[in-house]
Protein backbone atom coordinates (compact mmCIF):
# COMPACT_ATOMS: atom_id res chain seq x y z
CA UNK A 1 0.00 0.00 0.00
CA UNK A 2 1.63 3.32 -1.01
CA UNK A 3 2.06 5.98 1.71
CA UNK A 4 0.41 8.71 0.45
CA UNK A 5 -0.15 12.19 2.45
CA UNK A 6 -1.76 15.68 0.92
CA UNK A 7 0.30 18.73 2.10
CA UNK A 8 -3.23 19.46 4.14
CA UNK A 9 -2.51 16.07 5.67
CA UNK A 10 1.36 16.75 6.49
CA UNK A 11 0.53 20.28 8.03
CA UNK A 12 -2.65 18.93 9.98
CA UNK A 13 -0.56 16.26 11.81
CA UNK A 14 2.49 18.74 12.22
CA UNK A 15 0.33 21.40 13.84
CA UNK A 16 -0.74 18.60 16.54
CA UNK A 17 2.78 18.28 17.56
CA UNK A 18 4.44 20.90 19.89
CA UNK A 19 7.86 19.78 19.69
CA UNK A 20 10.43 17.62 18.13
CA UNK A 21 9.11 14.36 20.78
CA UNK A 22 5.75 14.42 20.05
CA UNK A 23 7.05 15.12 16.04
CA UNK A 24 8.77 11.87 16.73
CA UNK A 25 6.04 9.55 18.42
CA UNK A 26 3.36 10.32 15.82
CA UNK A 27 6.03 10.00 12.90
CA UNK A 28 6.97 6.69 14.65
CA UNK A 29 3.17 5.63 13.58
CA UNK A 30 2.66 7.92 10.65
CA UNK A 31 3.83 5.25 7.97
CA UNK A 32 2.79 2.15 9.97
CA UNK A 33 -0.73 3.58 9.65
CA UNK A 34 -0.93 3.49 5.84
CA UNK A 35 1.15 0.28 5.77
CA UNK A 36 0.68 -2.36 8.31
CA UNK A 37 -1.80 -1.09 10.43
CA UNK A 38 -4.59 -3.22 11.32
CA UNK A 39 -5.88 -1.98 13.95
CA UNK A 40 -3.88 -3.53 16.50
CA UNK A 41 -1.77 -1.80 19.24
CA UNK A 42 0.36 1.47 17.68
CA UNK A 43 4.11 1.12 18.33
CA UNK A 44 6.27 3.77 16.96
CA UNK A 45 8.57 2.62 14.22
CA UNK A 46 11.70 4.59 15.13
CA UNK A 47 14.39 3.45 18.13
CA UNK A 48 15.12 7.37 18.56
CA UNK A 49 14.39 6.54 22.44
CA UNK A 50 17.15 8.23 24.17
CA UNK A 51 15.41 11.16 24.70
CA UNK A 52 18.40 13.12 26.04
CA UNK A 53 19.18 12.89 22.04
CA UNK A 54 15.47 14.91 21.14
CA UNK A 55 16.88 17.65 24.03
CA UNK A 56 19.99 17.74 22.09
CA UNK A 57 18.85 18.17 18.53
CA UNK A 58 15.94 20.30 20.44
CA UNK A 59 18.80 23.04 21.73
CA UNK A 60 20.24 23.60 18.34
CA UNK A 61 17.46 26.54 17.60
CA UNK A 62 16.00 24.95 14.76
CA UNK A 63 13.55 27.06 12.94
CA UNK A 64 10.48 24.41 12.46
CA UNK A 65 9.25 26.89 9.65
CA UNK A 66 12.21 26.83 7.67
CA UNK A 67 13.12 25.43 4.34
CA UNK A 68 15.64 22.81 5.61
CA UNK A 69 17.33 20.14 3.23
CA UNK A 70 17.54 17.57 5.75
CA UNK A 71 19.07 14.05 5.21
CA UNK A 72 19.43 10.95 8.25
CA UNK A 73 21.70 8.17 7.25
CA UNK A 74 20.23 5.08 8.88
CA UNK A 75 16.48 4.92 8.71
CA UNK A 76 15.24 1.51 9.86
CA UNK A 77 11.78 1.89 9.63
CA UNK A 78 11.39 5.84 9.27
CA UNK A 79 9.96 6.46 12.24
CA UNK A 80 12.31 9.07 12.96
CA UNK A 81 12.30 10.47 9.72
CA UNK A 82 8.54 10.79 9.60
CA UNK A 83 8.97 12.15 12.83
CA UNK A 84 11.35 14.87 11.32
CA UNK A 85 8.81 14.81 8.53
CA UNK A 86 6.44 16.14 10.73
CA UNK A 87 8.75 18.41 13.07
CA UNK A 88 9.94 20.83 9.64
CA UNK A 89 6.68 20.53 6.92
CA UNK A 90 8.47 23.12 4.84
CA UNK A 91 11.82 21.15 4.61
CA UNK A 92 12.93 18.42 2.11
CA UNK A 93 13.25 15.39 4.09
CA UNK A 94 15.81 12.65 2.56
CA UNK A 95 16.93 9.50 4.34
CA UNK A 96 20.12 6.69 3.14
CA UNK A 97 19.27 3.03 4.42
CA UNK A 98 21.48 0.25 3.09
CA UNK A 99 17.96 -2.64 3.66
CA UNK A 100 15.62 -2.56 0.62
CA UNK A 101 12.85 -3.33 3.96
CA UNK A 102 12.90 0.35 4.59
CA UNK A 103 11.92 1.45 0.96
CA UNK A 104 8.18 0.17 2.23
CA UNK A 105 8.23 3.10 4.65
CA UNK A 106 9.04 6.16 2.08
CA UNK A 107 6.85 7.13 -0.23
CA UNK A 108 9.93 8.94 -2.53
CA UNK A 109 8.67 12.53 -1.79
CA UNK A 110 10.67 14.80 -0.04
CA UNK A 111 8.52 17.61 -0.11
CA UNK A 112 5.21 15.83 1.76
CA UNK A 113 7.21 12.84 2.79
CA UNK A 114 10.10 11.21 2.50
CA UNK A 115 12.62 10.36 0.19
CA UNK A 116 14.96 7.05 1.16
CA UNK A 117 17.98 6.15 -1.14
CA UNK A 118 18.62 2.86 -0.98
CA UNK A 119 22.66 1.81 -0.28
CA UNK A 120 25.67 1.76 1.88
CA UNK A 121 26.98 5.03 3.47
CA UNK A 122 30.29 4.43 2.45
CA UNK A 123 29.33 4.77 -1.07
CA UNK A 124 31.13 8.00 -1.61
CA UNK A 125 29.38 8.69 -4.90
CA UNK A 126 26.16 7.58 -3.73
CA UNK A 127 26.58 10.38 -0.81
CA UNK A 128 26.84 13.01 -3.82
CA UNK A 129 24.59 12.29 -6.07
CA UNK A 130 22.52 12.45 -2.97
CA UNK A 131 23.73 16.39 -1.72
CA UNK A 132 23.39 17.00 -6.04
CA UNK A 133 20.06 15.66 -6.29
CA UNK A 134 18.45 17.47 -2.77
CA UNK A 135 20.12 20.97 -4.01
CA UNK A 136 22.17 21.26 -1.30
CA UNK A 137 22.14 20.11 2.73
CA UNK A 138 21.61 22.16 5.85
CA UNK A 139 21.29 19.53 8.49
CA UNK A 140 23.04 15.85 8.48
CA UNK A 141 22.28 13.11 11.10
CA UNK A 142 24.15 10.17 10.98
CA UNK A 143 22.54 7.31 12.51
CA UNK A 144 23.27 3.86 10.51
CA UNK A 145 25.91 1.63 11.08
CA UNK A 146 28.06 3.02 13.55
CA UNK A 147 31.39 1.69 12.65
CA UNK A 148 34.73 3.52 12.40
CA UNK A 149 34.76 3.46 8.86
CA UNK A 150 31.98 4.21 8.04
CA UNK A 151 31.01 7.32 10.26
CA UNK A 152 34.55 8.91 9.20
CA UNK A 153 33.98 7.71 5.65
CA UNK A 154 30.32 9.23 5.19
CA UNK A 155 31.72 12.65 7.53
CA UNK A 156 34.84 13.36 5.45
CA UNK A 157 32.59 13.17 2.18
CA UNK A 158 29.38 15.05 3.40
CA UNK A 159 31.14 17.65 5.75
CA UNK A 160 32.48 19.60 3.11
CA UNK A 161 29.61 19.20 1.16
CA UNK A 162 27.36 20.64 3.95
CA UNK A 163 26.35 23.91 3.28
CA UNK A 164 27.98 26.77 5.20
CA UNK A 165 26.03 27.69 8.49
CA UNK A 166 24.92 23.87 8.54
CA UNK A 167 24.83 21.47 11.21
CA UNK A 168 26.69 17.63 10.65
CA UNK A 169 24.89 15.33 13.76
CA UNK A 170 26.88 12.07 14.84
CA UNK A 171 25.14 9.85 17.09
CA UNK A 172 25.26 6.47 19.13
CA UNK A 173 29.44 7.43 19.43
CA UNK A 174 29.27 4.47 22.55
CA UNK A 175 30.05 2.57 19.40
CA UNK A 176 33.46 4.21 19.19
CA UNK A 177 34.69 2.37 22.12
CA UNK A 178 33.87 -0.76 20.69
CA UNK A 179 36.32 -3.47 19.09
CA UNK A 180 33.07 -4.84 17.43
CA UNK A 181 32.58 -1.51 15.39
CA UNK A 182 36.34 -0.98 14.87
CA UNK A 183 36.86 1.38 17.83
CA UNK A 184 38.41 1.51 21.11
CA UNK A 185 39.51 3.75 23.49
CA UNK A 186 42.09 5.93 21.86
CA UNK A 187 42.33 3.69 19.11
CA UNK A 188 43.68 6.14 15.77
CA UNK A 189 40.66 4.94 13.54
CA UNK A 190 38.09 6.05 15.91
CA UNK A 191 35.63 8.45 15.23
CA UNK A 192 35.64 9.47 18.76
CA UNK A 193 39.72 10.87 17.77
CA UNK A 194 38.33 12.38 14.84
CA UNK A 195 36.11 14.42 16.61
CA UNK A 196 39.16 14.96 19.09
CA UNK A 197 41.05 16.58 16.02
CA UNK A 198 38.26 19.15 15.24
CA UNK A 199 39.46 20.71 18.52
CA UNK A 200 42.55 21.58 16.78
CA UNK A 201 41.01 22.50 13.04
CA UNK A 202 39.13 25.12 14.90
CA UNK A 203 42.56 26.44 17.04
CA UNK A 204 44.58 26.51 14.23
CA UNK A 205 44.86 30.16 13.60
CA UNK A 206 47.01 30.20 16.73
CA UNK A 207 49.68 27.82 15.46
CA UNK A 208 49.45 28.43 11.78
CA UNK A 209 52.21 30.24 10.07
CA UNK A 210 50.16 31.04 7.08
CA UNK A 211 47.99 33.54 10.23
CA UNK A 212 48.77 36.67 9.93
CA UNK A 213 49.02 37.61 13.61
CA UNK A 214 52.53 35.29 14.47
CA UNK A 215 51.39 33.56 17.60
CA UNK A 216 54.87 34.69 19.84
CA UNK A 217 53.65 31.70 22.49
CA UNK A 218 53.48 29.10 19.57
CA UNK A 219 57.23 30.00 19.04
CA UNK A 220 58.97 27.11 17.95
CA UNK A 221 55.89 25.01 17.73
CA UNK A 222 54.50 27.00 15.05
CA UNK A 223 53.40 24.51 12.04
CA UNK A 224 54.38 25.30 8.90
CA UNK A 225 51.36 23.42 7.40
CA UNK A 226 48.82 25.34 5.08
CA UNK A 227 45.22 25.58 6.71
CA UNK A 228 42.76 22.75 5.57
CA UNK A 229 38.84 22.67 4.54
CA UNK A 230 38.35 21.45 8.01
CA UNK A 231 40.92 24.59 9.67
CA UNK A 232 38.40 26.92 7.98
CA UNK A 233 34.63 25.06 8.22
CA UNK A 234 34.67 23.89 11.96
CA UNK A 235 32.97 26.65 14.01
CA UNK A 236 31.85 24.37 17.02
CA UNK A 237 31.86 20.81 18.40
CA UNK A 238 29.63 20.23 21.10
CA UNK A 239 30.30 16.64 22.29
CA UNK A 240 27.22 14.87 25.03
CA UNK A 241 27.00 11.10 25.96
CA UNK A 242 26.81 9.29 22.71
CA UNK A 243 25.78 12.14 20.70
CA UNK A 244 28.05 15.06 18.83
CA UNK A 245 26.67 18.36 16.77
CA UNK A 246 29.24 20.02 14.56
CA UNK A 247 28.29 23.54 13.34
CA UNK A 248 29.87 24.42 10.35
CA UNK A 249 30.61 28.14 8.99
CA UNK A 250 33.33 28.72 6.41
CA UNK A 251 35.86 31.47 7.76
CA UNK A 252 37.70 32.79 4.09
CA UNK A 253 40.98 33.21 6.11
CA UNK A 254 42.46 31.93 9.13
CA UNK A 255 41.33 34.65 11.68
CA UNK A 256 41.66 34.54 15.57
CA UNK A 257 38.50 35.63 17.50
CA UNK A 258 40.46 35.31 20.87
CA UNK A 259 43.00 37.59 21.64
CA UNK A 260 46.59 36.64 21.22
CA UNK A 261 47.68 37.23 24.25
CA UNK A 262 46.85 37.53 28.29
CA UNK A 263 44.36 40.66 28.03
CA UNK A 264 46.17 42.44 31.40
CA UNK A 265 49.49 42.18 30.09
CA UNK A 266 49.55 42.17 26.10
CA UNK A 267 46.50 44.69 25.60
CA UNK A 268 48.70 47.34 24.13
CA UNK A 269 49.88 44.98 21.58
CA UNK A 270 46.51 43.02 20.87
CA UNK A 271 44.99 46.32 20.00
CA UNK A 272 48.02 47.36 17.65
CA UNK A 273 47.91 43.79 16.12
CA UNK A 274 44.30 43.29 15.93
CA UNK A 275 44.10 46.92 14.21
CA UNK A 276 46.87 45.86 11.82
CA UNK A 277 45.08 42.56 10.72
CA UNK A 278 41.89 43.96 10.92
CA UNK A 279 40.68 42.11 13.53
CA UNK A 280 38.30 43.01 15.10
CA UNK A 281 37.43 43.68 18.63
CA UNK A 282 34.50 45.51 18.84
CA UNK A 283 35.19 48.27 20.64
CA UNK A 284 34.28 51.84 20.13
CA UNK A 285 36.93 54.36 20.21
CA UNK A 286 35.56 55.67 23.50
CA UNK A 287 36.01 52.71 24.73
CA UNK A 288 39.12 51.49 23.40
CA UNK A 289 40.73 54.88 25.15
CA UNK A 290 39.13 53.99 28.12
CA UNK A 291 40.47 50.64 28.34
CA UNK A 292 43.98 52.35 27.46
CA UNK A 293 44.01 55.08 30.32
CA UNK A 294 42.94 51.65 32.79
CA UNK A 295 45.39 50.03 31.68
CA UNK A 296 47.87 52.87 32.08
CA UNK A 297 46.36 53.40 35.76
CA UNK A 298 47.10 50.02 36.28
CA UNK A 299 50.60 49.76 35.57
CA UNK A 300 51.26 52.77 37.07
CA UNK A 301 50.29 51.45 39.99
CA UNK A 302 52.77 48.99 40.47
CA UNK A 303 55.67 50.05 42.11
CA UNK A 304 58.87 50.62 39.88
CA UNK A 305 61.64 48.54 40.07
C1 LIG B 1 19.88 2.54 14.51
S1 LIG B 1 19.00 2.12 13.04
C2 LIG B 1 18.34 3.68 12.57
C3 LIG B 1 17.23 4.11 13.43
C4 LIG B 1 16.54 5.39 13.04
N1 LIG B 1 17.46 6.47 12.72
C5 LIG B 1 15.66 5.83 14.16
O1 LIG B 1 16.04 6.76 14.90
O2 LIG B 1 14.60 5.26 14.32
C6 LIG B 1 20.35 1.89 11.98
C7 LIG B 1 20.03 1.75 10.52
O3 LIG B 1 21.23 1.91 9.81
C8 LIG B 1 21.21 1.09 8.68
N2 LIG B 1 22.57 0.82 8.22
C9 LIG B 1 23.47 -0.05 8.71
N3 LIG B 1 24.60 -0.04 8.01
C10 LIG B 1 24.42 0.89 7.02
C11 LIG B 1 25.23 1.36 5.96
N4 LIG B 1 26.47 0.89 5.77
N5 LIG B 1 24.74 2.31 5.13
C12 LIG B 1 23.48 2.78 5.32
N6 LIG B 1 22.66 2.37 6.32
C13 LIG B 1 23.13 1.44 7.15
C14 LIG B 1 20.47 -0.17 9.14
O4 LIG B 1 19.91 -0.86 8.04
C15 LIG B 1 19.45 0.40 10.12
O5 LIG B 1 18.22 0.57 9.47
Amino acid sequence: MAINYTKEDLLRVSNMASDLKESIILGGVLPYMDITYDGGPLIPLTDKRPWHYVDVYESLGIDRNAEYRFLEIGNRWCGALWGWRIYLPNSKIYGLDIDPETQKFSNNNPDIGVKVYEGDQTNTQLLKQIHKEAGGLDVIVDDGGHTMTQINTTFQTLWPLLNDGGVYIIEDLQCCYWPNHEGGLKEPNSSIELIKSLFDNIHACYYKSENKIKSARAKHKISHEPSNYFDKSVSSVHVYDSIAVIYKNIKPTLVPTSLEGNFTQEVHLSQEICEQSNMNLFLKPEEKNHYKKLFNNAVNSFPKK
